[in-house]
């Protein structure tokens, strides 16, 4: 659509939200002084049963919409909300102009505000961001994108992507925050509270173990609910507590046969009962599949129809509750969590006012990130950063022009537009490259070296390149995407070229773009690796800076990088997308990612938590000790000393190992890890108070967390592989709920 028409759409579409409120004393919910439970509570009165049932059903824009028969939904006809929906939004839920309520405008979220119609700031991946390891990256970025989101129109952004990289081979693990449940709630958590801060709602997503894409809307994933509530649910328990998102997306596939956002163990039970979420549950897109069944699992807010096959939450839930199938206290519990989070996150005081974004600032934010976040795994004889090279040939992945982004739902539309065109499936898989160029930023930062650049696609030509320059940097890349899952082996003639390249130059650095780990057969062939995932709109600037040391590399790794698949719980993705129902067991259970690799002695290619800096680091003063009070906290402190000469940041790493007797999954945990920014020389203190949780193991018999007594060992670690310092902890036994836990915070 043309950029004038659209912003015609979203001024149209903004009107009907900003009404004015009227007097505080006809409307009382109006009242600020009060909190957001009391006035969804006076708004909730003021509602009549079609007005609550207008909230719980959610529109997507779009062709699809247009063939909708019109009356879905009492009081509402199809064609208005096409009218007022912002073209290529993912969703839309109409406003209630006389109670001031504003419609909810929807849009994908974790990297940026996606919207093909409208270029915005894309940050690093997810999970490139969870290599900072540092959650105020995360929170600065949450903030981007939750003011591009408003100046655009937006107050409900469908971000926050927790989902463990359980499977490295899940084409969605770019979206995701890696594979340990603290590190990944962390991160997730600090986007979410970014989001938010803008007064509008972030979700949180995907709820719960949609940790593979093929065959998503019919898998089921088997797992048992001790296991998943140390894994995959631990992270959304830590991560809603630590960012209180409006809004909890629930997922595509099956838990232990039942759907996800029909399955009232995980949403009534464990989400809403016990660890007290007040906010709503929205449906994925295409995710419900009944309407009593949904309605009374927990599923509050039907989304993005007419992605699922009916319409489950219009008329036939106005049906259902007619005839008493859905009691009304029921739609009264789903408008009211819809309300209070538009309450509380400030979408009902703070109208949305689309205009101008400041990109170039918003550009910088992207970079700062990306700089915060590239991991270099290798550096041989000290090759990087890049001295004065008369002449450095690179080689592969338009790096003379751009940098690559994920696929499907989180893609954003670049500024400018992506700078390769006519790459992927087509349509919403068309692949996105951010056009900003690694080779131009390294030509500016060293205007002496000449450049060289050969596209990679063929072995012979790259070989010469390289042969002909005192130095080559490789640039490989994987594309991943929403819907498709992920091969850890690089497409089409990649590592050869690399094998070429490393062959005909020893001096060979490779730069890896992509959605999570791969594999690298080349390895030991070349001198210095750069993981740099999907680095966002600035990416080629950020991987330049880092290459000729204007940044000193701070990233670890979020993720495990195998050796070989045979290394992985499962070698291959199950099932089929087309097919009949399927099961994945997770036998595994929650021994994800390194905990799998230290439970069976594999030794990764590149470990969970490793990362190099072109400082050294001196980590210790190890002090790990509990609270002599009963359910006493415990502390762990340590200092980092800066023993090079550059500046620099390093991630003082936590684990524990436990004693047998506790019955963990896999010998050890991350409990909690600092990152400190320290000039030559200087020493810093870390400090890191222990969740209680994750010292525990969970006993499905008694709904209890359990600490077992005995003698834990703490390690305090440059990486998981990488421990520097040990000490002894002596537990006392506990056991404790998560809402005591909860309720002992407030
Ligand atoms: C994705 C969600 C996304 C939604 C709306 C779905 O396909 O799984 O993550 O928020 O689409 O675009």
């Amino acid at each position: 659509m043309h950029a004038s028409l659209v912003a015609t759409a979203v001024a149209l579409a903004l009107c009907a939200a900003a009404q004015p409120l009227l007097a505080a004393d006809a409307q009382p919910w109006t009242d600020k002084a009060k909190s957001a439970a009391q006035r969804t509570e006076l708004l909730l009165k003021a509602m009549t049963l079609d007005e609550k049932l207008l909230l719980v059903f959610g529109y997507a824009s779009g062709d699809q919409l247009a063939q909708v028969d019109s009356a879905v939904i009492p009081g509402v006809n199809t064609k208005e909300v096409i009218a007022t929906v912002i073209p290529g939004s993912a969703g839309y839920i109409p406003g209630i102009e006389h109670l001031g309520l504003p419609a909810q405008h929807q849009a994908d979220a974790s990297i940026g505000v996606r919207n093909p119609n409208l270029e915005r700031t894309s940050l690093p991946s997810s999970l490139a961001t969870a290599a900072s390891w540092d959650p105020r990256v995360a929170e600065a970025g949450g903030k981007m994108i939750g003011r591009e989101a408003r100046l655009s129109g937006f107050n409900v952004m469908l971000a926050g992507g927790v989902n463990l990289a359980r499977e490295p081979q899940n084409g969605r693990n770019f979206e995701y925050t890696g594979e340990d449940p603290l590190l990944a709630a962390d991160m997730a958590a600090g986007l979410i509270r970014g989001v938010q801060a803008n007064h509008i709602i972030s979700t949180i997503k995907h709820y719960l173990i949609n940790a593979q894409e093929t065959g998503r809307n019919i898998v089921s994933a088997q797992i048992g609910e001790s296991a998943l509530r140390m894994s995959d649910a631990l992270a959304f328990e830590l991560a809603i507590e630590k960012s209180s998102p409006g809004s909890v997306m629930c997922s595509y596939n099956r838990i232990n046969d039942v759907y996800a956002c029909q399955n009232a163990f995980w949403q009534n039970k464990v989400l809403k009962g016990d660890w007290g979420y007040p906010g709503y549950v929205m449906s994925d897109w295409g995710a419900v599949h009944s309407t009593v069944l949904a309605a009374t699992a927990g599923l509050d807010q039907q989304s993005g129809f007419p992605f699922d096959k009916a319409p489950y939450f219009a008329k036939p839930l106005k049906e259902a509750v007619e005839d008493g199938s859905v009691p009304r206290s029921r739609i009264d519990d789903m408008a009211r969590r819809i309300l209070w989070a538009m309450f509380d996150k400030g979408v009902m005081d703070h109208p949305l006012k689309p205009g101008p974004i400041d990109f170039a600032a918003h550009a910088q934010v992207s970079q700062a990130a990306a700089e915060q976040s590239l991991v270099l795994l290798k550096n041989e004889a000290g090759l990087l950063p890049l001295g004065a090279p008369k002449r450095v040939a690179l080689i592969g992945s338009y790096a003379d022009k751009a940098v690559l982004a994920g696929g499907g739902s989180a893609s954003v539309t670049p500024i400018g537009g992506t700078a390769v065109t006519g790459l992927g499936p087509g349509g919403w898989l068309t692949q996105v490259w951010q056009p900003s160029s690694p080779m131009k930023a390294l030509q500016r930062l060293r205007p002496q070296t000449a450049f060289t650049f050969d596209a990679g696609t063929n072995v012979e030509s790259a070989g010469k390149a390289a042969a002909a320059a005192d130095m080559a940097i490789v640039f490989v890349h994987q594309w991943t995407a929403e819907s498709l899952d992920a091969s850890l082996t690089l497409e089409g003639n990649q590592d050869a070229i690399v094998s070429a390249v490393a062959k005909a130059n020893p001096n060979t650095v490779v730069v890896v773009e992509s959605g999570g780990a791969i594999l690298m057969p080349w390895e030991k062939d070349v001198k210095g690796i750069l993981a740099a995932f999907y680095p966002g709109a600035a990416g080629g600037e950020a991987i330049a800076r880092i290459l000729t040391g204007e940044v000193n590399p701070s990233g670890r790794l979020p993720i495990t990088f195998p050796a070989s698949t045979d290394q992985l719980v499962r070698r291959q993705i199950g099932g089929k997308s087309d097919g009949p129902l399927f099961t994945v067991r997770y036998t595994e259970g929650a021994a994800v990612g390194y905990k799998w690799f230290d439970l069976h002695g594999h030794k990764p290619l590149y470990a969970f938590g490793h990362g190099l800096s072109y400082t050294s680091f001196e980590l210790g003063g190890l002090k790990a000790e509990q609270a002599q009070k009963a359910g006493g906290q415990v502390t762990v402190k340590f200092t980092v000393k800066n023993a090079g000469k550059r500046d620099g940041a390093s991630v003082g790493q936590v684990y524990v190992r436990a004693p047998q007797s506790a019955q963990w999954e896999a010998p050890r945990r991350l409990v909690g890890f600092d990152k400190l920014a320290l000039k030559p020389g200087q020493t810093g203190t870390g400090a890191v108070t222990v969740d209680p949780r994750l010292l525990a193991t969970f006993d499905e018999s008694t709904g209890n967390w359990v600490i077992a007594p005995g003698t834990y060992e703490v390690q305090l670690g440059a990486g998981s592989d990488d421990i520097r310092a040990t000490a002894q902890l002596v537990l006392a036994g506990r056991r404790f709920t998560s809402a005591q836990l909860r309720h002992k915070a407030r």
